[in-house]
């Protein structure tokens, strides 16, 4: 079955970046010039996905904004002969079909994919959490529905590696790679934020998912876990004693930009790739490194 639909999540306060989200949602801070919710949605197009669901919050509207057209700036950029902006500007707001549902409460990731339950119906779905940005020729998402589609359509975990002492800020898998393969496994179960000596291994989820529609009857069952939340790894945990879960080590560069220190990370980054920002930027690090005596 093809992968139609996707569920981006940003119903969530965003404390890490308070005050700055007391009023605007963290989804919208821009990395340079681009939110960061515009890369989750340009992934998701690049993917093939064809509708999006983003479940949102009170004081989100923003980001459906950002979505749709104003014809007002783009009436303003043509008469202004801003021909190139104009065509961003109109992309940004036609490049795909999204609906929105309110999460009402925010009672963790998983309640949140269990609120596009009725959007969804029975096809097996994308998730994409629009504060970790993954830059690759191939998107993300693309290399997880493709390995989904190679499996007859079931769910695929996207997962990478990370320090043996990190475990405890990511949802953990444990499984087995494929016979010949050193990306796939095949999952015994996953454990949301265990600490480093309780990680059954390093193998962790920064937010991407394919995910079949069994995965809500899951979402109905789970009790409130780490954190007082209903999350999604344990509903996924418990799909995994029902049906086949897949675990995929993507490729890509990762920027948590959820954090603080990944958004800084991703703004020096964004800046020296981009040709017409480089320069500026590598101007700006010289002189930071001579002010404070760095490295
Ligand atoms: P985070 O754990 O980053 O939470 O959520 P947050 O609220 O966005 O940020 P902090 O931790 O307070 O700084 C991961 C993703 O899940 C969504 C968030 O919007 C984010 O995309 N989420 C989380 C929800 O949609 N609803 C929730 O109840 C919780």
């Amino acid at each position: 079955m093809k992968i139609r639909k996707a569920v981006i999540p940003v119903a969530g306060k965003g404390t890490r970046f308070l005050p700055a989200t007391k009023q605007v949602p963290k989804e919208m801070l821009p990395i340079i010039n681009t939110p960061m919710i515009h890369y989750a949605v340009e992934e998701a197009v690049n993917s093939g996905v064809e509708e999006l669901i983003f479940v949102t919050s009170s004081g989100k509207e923003a980001i459906e904004n950002y979505f749709d057209r104003n014809l007002e700036l783009e009436r303003f950029l043509e008469v202004n002969g801003k021909h190139e902006m104009l065509k961003t500007v109109h992309r940004i707001g036609t490049m795909v079909e999204i609906v929105s549902v309110r999460q009402k409460e925010q009672l963790g990731l998983g309640h949140a994919i269990n609120c596009a339950r009725t959007l969804i119906g029975n096809e097996p779905f994308a998730v994409i959490l629009g504060d970790d940005i993954i830059l690759h020729e191939t998107p993300i998402t693309k290399q997880l529905i493709d390995v989904s589609e190679k499996f007859g359509a079931k769910s695929v975990i996207g997962v990478m590696e990370v320090d043996r002492n990190e475990t405890n800020k990511y949802g953990i898998v444990d499984g087995n790679f494929l016979d010949g393969s050193k990306s796939t496994l095949l999952m015994n179960k996953m454990v949301e934020k265990p600490r480093p000596e309780d990680a059954p291994t390093n193998i962790a989820t920064p937010g991407r998912y394919i995910l079949t529609a069994e995965i809500f009857d899951c979402l109905k069952e789970i009790p409130k876990g780490v954190g007082g939340e209903y999350q999604l790894t344990d509903a996924i945990n418990m799909l995994c004693g029902k049906d086949q879960v897949y675990a995929h080590i993507f490729k890509g560069d990762r920027f948590d930009t959820g954090c603080i220190d990944g958004y800084l990370d991703a703004t020096v980054e964004f800046a020296l790739r981009d040709p017409q920002t480089r320069k500026i930027m590598e101007e700006i690090i010289k002189e930071k490194v001579k002010k404070y005596n760095l490295g």
